[in-house]
């Protein structure tokens, strides 16, 4: 029995040990820390349980026999974030450069199928050199096996990546089927070949920063959902998103308490949208005005800045908020922000958090770049987001709805539960000069005369009354009066149920 006592403790010691202090030190060298050091960041303190500290791998060839470290590369088991669960596993650069082993990848799948089984989160902090090398295909199907739990838990449970050191080649697949993905700055990249087989195929000169690092991702790509300065940052806002989230799907978000009244007026709203409707304005500052404590946790803030997206609680309650943004190509529409927002609108269906949509958009962006690049299709996903949503959807149109465009933005005929629109809100199929310009072409060289008709025009349907004489719209709100409309409809809306139809799943265009 002191026997085994020992061993258990010298296993232990050892698997905490990782790849040896020599590694440990070179890890924070980089700016980073350890498998280890970011659970115990990560987790309420004392809470973390683990799991298969003694898993090692079975692969004898190349000499690695003789070198086998308990645990192999990744650390897993459960613990707490505020007292909810959560499962999660750290990838050990320390120990073979965090390199994914057929046994590695058991040690995933399995955290993986136990949150499935009892509902709860799964956080992946990634950092590894990918394939173990000298395992060849045992481990490529490792990386399907995990791929695979991946899929499963989809919308199950929620599964956030946090990019932390290398993720390249087959290994960006498992984050990229995850629901959120952060990266840390100047210390972690994702790509599929890197910068040697890039300059090889296509002799572009690119580092590994420019090619897939945090900024690229957060900004250009859209494949990550922010970027952060730190490891220690990285993890302090992923507890924050945790914290809006439900365990399951089976479950409803987490009511906080709040001391923001539900029925705060902010009479500082009724004057935020400028006179001239050319003008643009800063939809954030609704955002922040109509939600508790003007806490907005926006996701991909630095990618397709024309629609913002991200959570919020109201009256307690967690929402997803979807909103367009004036200020960045006057709120368009295009191929990029459809995407981002369908899959946000995806993510907030089925995990039960209602949505709430600010509309202000004058249509779907012009031009060969969007047709070619196939904004039918990718306009489409956001369209059918909406429309296949069962959650609460409540819209506020501010100012614009044209066209196609407000047919997309949670429109009534989409199943929207409570669509309210500002005293200014136009909704239209165009704005009046382009309206007029069409329909009254024969007077196009009479410039008196097209301005009589746009004024015509604008009179007759630049207004929101048009819509609410066909129902379209429940309400004209006063813009200071939005958050409690909001919250009160949220209150309505609680116990919603609305099924769609049984099919073996729909066929988003992708
Ligand atoms: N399989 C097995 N071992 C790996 C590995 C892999 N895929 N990737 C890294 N390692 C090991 C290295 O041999 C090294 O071991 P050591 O400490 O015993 O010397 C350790 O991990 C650290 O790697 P190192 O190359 O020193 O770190 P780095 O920070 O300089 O570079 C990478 C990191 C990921 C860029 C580099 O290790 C690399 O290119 N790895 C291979 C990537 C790859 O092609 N993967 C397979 C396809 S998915």
């Amino acid at each position: 029995m002191q026997d085994i006592v020992e061993k258990l403790k010298e296993k232990r010691a050892q698997a905490r040990m990782g790849g040896g202090q020599k590694r440990i030190d070179a890890q924070h060298a980089k700016g980073k820390l350890t498998a280890r050091e970011r659970i115990e960041l990560l987790l309420d303190e004392g809470t973390f349980e683990e799991w298969d500290m003694f898993v090692e791998h079975r692969c004898s060839d190349f000499g690695m026999q003789d070198t086998k470290i308990p645990g192999d590369g990744v650390v897993t088991g459960y613990g707490m974030i505020n007292g909810r669960l959560v499962f999660v596993f750290s990838q050990d650069f320390t120990v073979f450069g965090g390199a994914l082993s057929e046994a590695h990848a058991e040690k995933i799948v399995k955290i993986m199928q136990q949150a499935m089984k009892v509902g709860a989160p799964v956080i992946g902090l990634n950092d590894s050199g990918g394939a173990r090398i000298q395992e060849g295909v045992a481990s490529l199907g490792g990386y399907a096996d995990v791929f695979q739990q991946n899929v499963l838990a989809s919308g199950v449970v929620p599964q956030i990546s946090v990019i932390m050191g290398p993720c390249a080649g087959g290994a960006v697949y498992s984050p990229a089927m995850t629901d959120f993905i952060f990266m840390v700055k100047d210390s972690s990249y994702m790509f599929v070949t890197g910068p040697d087989v890039v300059k090889t195929v296509t002799h572009e000169e690119v580092t590994a920063e420019e090619l897939g690092g945090a900024l690229t991702h957060s900004s250009k790509s859209g494949v990550a959902d922010m970027a952060f300065e730190n490891d220690v940052e990285a993890l302090m806002m992923v507890r924050r998103l945790y914290n809006y989230l439900p365990l399951s799907n089976r479950e409803k978000p987490p009511v906080r308490p709040t001391s923001d009244p539900a029925d705060r007026m902010d009479y500082s709203l009724d004057t935020l949208v400028p006179a001239n409707p050319n003008l643009p304005y800063d939809i954030k500052e609704l955002i922040l005005k109509v939600v508790d404590n003007d806490d907005f946790f926006e996701l991909q803030p630095d990618y397709a800045k024309n629609i913002v997206i991200g959570l919020a609680r109201m009256n307690g309650q967690t929402v997803g908020i979807v909103a367009n943004q004036p200020l960045v190509l006057a709120g368009c529409l295009d191929i990029k922000s459809s995407i981002k927002a369908g899959r946000f609108v995806r993510f907030c269906d089925a995990f039960n958090i209602p949505i709430v949509t600010f509309v202000d958009v004058p249509g779907f962006m012009p031009g060969t770049a969007q047709e070619y690049g196939g904004i039918i299709k990718h306009g489409a996903k956001l369209l059918f987001a909406y429309a296949e949503a069962t959650v609460p959807k409540i819209t506020v149109i501010t100012r614009k709805a044209y066209g196609g465009a407000y047919d997309v933005m949670a429109s009534k005929h989409l199943r929207g539960d409570v669509n309210l629109a500002w005293p200014n809100a136009e909704i239209a199929v165009m704005g009046a000069k382009g309206a007029v310009e069409i329909i009254f072409r024969q007077d196009k060289n009479d410039p008196e005369k097209l301005a009589a008709r746009e004024a015509e025009y604008k009179a007759r349907f630049a207004n929101p009354f048009v819509a609410g004489a066909r129902g379209f719209i429940d309400d004209v709100i006063h813009p200071h009066e939005t958050r409690k409309r909001i919250c009160r409809s949220l209150t309505m809306l609680k116990d919603k149920q609305l099924d769609n139809p049984w099919r073996k799943h729909d066929n988003i265009p992708l």
